[in-house]
């Protein structure tokens, strides 16, 4: 037998969270975060271009809208995974990968809760010769932070950083993130 502490179970309302993303212009909204998993809804970001490296397995749920999952083989080749809306994609931990769907389309996303010591990474590549550009890195303990927008800015507000040292190419900065 064990005794358990109290009873926490939240139960997800998908469209009044995707309607409080669009409304406040939010992209993230964590759902839980407990020792072992975290779990958020994602809004689409238009200007998306980064892989993310993270330790954690990903569960990822294409609620309403397509996803397009770039990612990188081991080999270095750029490939696409299409997760159409109501299926749902399993991907390994420390896949380089790059989640690419509309601002009106929703993921449901669920990972590990990460463990100290753990390092997610975010890397760019040029667009135009595919050379490496910059990385960022992260203790993604909370989602609540949006470590993803924080990885954006620093990159988006260097110059320097976005310029390819092999071809010059510049990647271009949004307007606003
Ligand atoms: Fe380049």
């Amino acid at each position: 037998m064990f005794a358990m502490q109290s009873i926490d179970m939240p139960n997800i309302d998908f469209e009044g969270i995707m309607r409080h993303l669009t409304e406040t212009g939010k992209r993230t909204h964590q759902l839980w975060l407990t020792a072992e998993s975290m779990a958020f809804i994602a809004r689409g970001r238009e200007y998306r271009s980064e892989f993310h490296v993270n330790p954690s397995y990903e569960i990822q749920y294409s609620i309403k809208g397509d996803l397009n999952l770039h990612y990188r083989t081991p080999e270095g080749v750029e490939k696409i995974a299409h997760v159409p809306e109501g299926s749902c994609l399993f991907q390994p931990p420390l896949v380089p990968h790059s989640p690419r769907f509309a601002p009106d389309a929703f993921q449901f996303v669920i990972e590990r809760a990460r463990v100290a010591g753990d390092i997610d990474r975010f890397f760019w590549y040029c667009l135009n010769c595919d050379h490496f550009l910059h990385e960022e890195s992260y203790v993604v303990d909370d989602y609540r932070a949006d470590p993803v927008t924080q990885a954006y800015r620093n990159f988006y507000q260097s110059e320097d950083f976005r310029t390819c040292k092999k071809c010059a190419t510049v990647m271009p900065a949004p307007d606003s993130l």
